[in-house]
C-alpha cells in the first residue's frame, strides 16, 4: 500500500481479540524484530515479545497508559534501550514505528502504551529485572472487527500551515511554494503520524535545500524524543516516494522561543 494511504488510514488499535498468534505469524513477528534490530546495527534497542498479556494487563491497569488506563491486549512488545541517550531514544522510536507499520501487513493492530510512570519494582516483577527501565510498550494483537455502520472517532490533526514554516518558526510558507517543491503531499500526510497524547509537537522549517525538525515543549515544559523518531520515520518513508535520498542528521542547538512557546531543535534532512 502507498505510504500516504497507509498514514491517512492508520489508527491506534485499542480493542483486541483474545486470539493468540498462530505459529507462522509469531515466527514472522520475531523475525521482523531481528531484522529491524540489525538494520539499526544492533546498537540501540531490543524488541521483546511478552506473551502473558492478561497478567501484564491486570498488573498495569490503573498504573500505565494515559491516567492509568491500560490498553488490554493478548501481547505486548517491550522497547528496551541498550543505552539511554538521545540517539538511542530517537532510533528506537523510529524503528518501533517501522515495526508497527510492518505488523499491519500481518493484519495485526497495535498501540503505543506509556509505562514511564510505573514503579520500576512492578515493571521488574511483571516484565523481568532486565526490562524494568522500559518506558514504552506496544499493545499487540488482532483488532476486533469494526461495525461498518458506525463512524469511528478519529483523533484531530493540526493543519499543514500550523506545523510547516519557512526559514524560521512562525514565518508562514505558501501552499504554492510547498507544491512547487513537491512537498505538499508529504506534509499533508505526515500529520497523521501518532504522537504522545496526540500533542503533534513536530514543527518543520524549510530552509534552502534542508528541512529542520523541531519539537514544541508541552505546557509542562517537556518534549518526548519518541515523537521525534516516529515523525522522522514517516518523513523518510514519504520522502522516498518523491525521490528524497538523504537521511536525518541530529543537531544540537539553542531552544527557540516564539509566540510564548519554546521549541527544541532535533535534526535536519537534505532535500
Ligand atoms: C510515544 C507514544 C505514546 C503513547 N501512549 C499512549 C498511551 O499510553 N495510551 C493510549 O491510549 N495511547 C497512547 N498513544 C497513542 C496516541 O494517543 C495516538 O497515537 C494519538 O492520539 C493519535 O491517534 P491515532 O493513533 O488513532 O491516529 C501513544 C502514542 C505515542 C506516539
Amino acid at each position: 500500500m502507498l505510504m500516504s494511504n497507509f498514514l491517512k488510514n492508520r489508527k491506534s488499535v485499542r480493542d483486541f481479540k483474545k486470539k493468540k498468534l498462530d505459529m507462522r505469524t509469531k515466527t514472522e513477528v520475531l523475525e521482523i524484530f531481528k531484522d529491524l534490530e540489525e538494520e539499526a546495527d544492533n546498537k540501540y534497542f531490543n524488541f521483546i515479545l511478552f506473551e502473558e498479556g492478561e497478567k501484564i494487563y491486570k498488573t498495569l491497569d490503573g498504573l500505565a497508559g494515559y491516567s492509568g488506563v491500560m490498553i488490554e491486549s493478548p501481547y505486548y512488545i517491550g522497547v528496551r534501550l541498550r543505552e539511554v541517550n538521545d540517539e538511542s531514544i530517537i532510533t528506537a522510536s523510529y524503528y518501533t514505528e517501522k515495526l508497527m507499520t510492518l505488523l499491519t501487513n500481518e493484519n495485526l493492530g497495535s498501540c503505543w502504551v506509556n509505562v514511564k510512570a510505573v514503579d520500576r519494582g512492578i515493571k521488574a516483577e511483571i516484565l523481568g529485572e532486565e526490562n524494568k527501565n522500559i518506558g514504552y510498550l506496544v499493545a499487540l494483537g488482532y483488532p476486533k472487527a469494526k461495525n461498518p455502520f458506525v463512524q469511528e472517532p478519529t483523533s484531530s490533526r493540526l493543519g499543514v500551515t500550523d506545523i510547516v514554516f519557512k526559514d524560521k518558526i512562525g514565518n508562514p510558507i505558501s501552499s504554492q511554494e510547498l507544491e512547487k517543491r513537491g512537498l505538499d503531499d508529504l506534509f499533508y500526510y505526515i500529520r497523521f503520524a501518532p504522537s504522545n497524547y496526540n500533542l503533534q509537537p513536530w514543527r518543520f522549517i524549510l530552509k534552502d535545500d534542508k528541512v529542520q525538525l523541531l519539537l514544541k515543549y508541552s505546557d509542562e515544559g517537556k518534549t518526548d524524543l519518541m515523537d521525534a523518531g516516529i515523525i522522522m520515520y514517516y518523513f523518510k518513508a514519504l520522502g522516498r516516494v518523491i525521490g528524497l535520498k538523504g537521511g536525518w542528521k541530529l543537531l544540537d542547538g539553542e531552544d527557540i522561543e516564539y509566540g510564548g512557546s519554546k521549541y527544541r531543535l532535533i535534526g535536519e534532512i537534505s532535500l
